[in-house]
């Protein structure tokens, strides 16, 4: 992939990230809160999240939005049966958009990848876990090169059916 920065976004980044969500979503993304996007841009350390853009000289090709879930009722570990003391260790990737231009080209694995390997605290998280539409095969299809594996299927967000997905970071890729 050329002409692309993978960084850490900032919380001034938050109208290019909206901005690029407004323009690119499409139906099959559950789009992100004004407030919750500024808990995550606020970084790792403020302990909600972090926000990984894929900037090109002038915009925002591509974000990953990453929520450290805490002990929220919505854990999507709640729904894979992690004890209460695990939900700590769990992420969600809550939303993943990459600009129609730079479709078709591996983003969705790189993002992960380089959140995985340059943002996220290692030592914080064990649990991967994110929610797609079933028919939203590019995503299956991203989630899956990236070790994650399906375990559950139900309504979430708004009442559309989504695959669960899972990766434990302690269990071989798949696992
Ligand atoms: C979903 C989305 C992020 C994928 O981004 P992308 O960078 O184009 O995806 P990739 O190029 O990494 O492709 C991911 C996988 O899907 C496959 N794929 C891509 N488009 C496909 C299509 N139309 N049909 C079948 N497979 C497809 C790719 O071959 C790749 O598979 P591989 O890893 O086995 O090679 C992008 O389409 C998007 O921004 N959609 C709108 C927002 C959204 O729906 N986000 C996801 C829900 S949170």
């Amino acid at each position: 992939m050329t002409g692309l920065r993978f960084a850490l976004l900032a919380p001034d980044a938050l109208d290019a990230v909206l901005e690029l969500q407004r323009e690119a979503c499409g139906p099959l993304m559950h789009p992100l809160g004004k407030a919750e996007l500024s808990e995550m841009l606020a970084g790792p350390q403020r302990g909600h999240g972090a926000v990984l853009g894929a900037l090109t000289d002038r915009a925002l090709a591509a974000f990953l939005a990453v929520q450290f879930p805490g002990r929220a009722a919505h854990n999507l570990g709640r729904d894979y049966g992690l004890p209460e003391g695990d939900l700590d260790r769990a992420l969600h990737f809550t939303g993943i958009l990459v600009h129609p231009d730079r479709r078709g080209q591996g983003l969705h694995r790189r993002l992960i990848e380089t959140a995985a390997q340059e943002v996220l605290p290692p030592e914080r998280h064990r649990y991967w876990f994110a929610t797609v539409r079933p028919e939203n095969t590019a995503s299956v299809c991203g989630m899956l090169s990236v070790g994650m594996r399906v375990f559950a299927r139900k309504p979430k967000h708004d009442g559309h059916d989504r695959l669960l997905f899972v990766r434990d970071l302690s269990a071989p890729a798949g696992g």
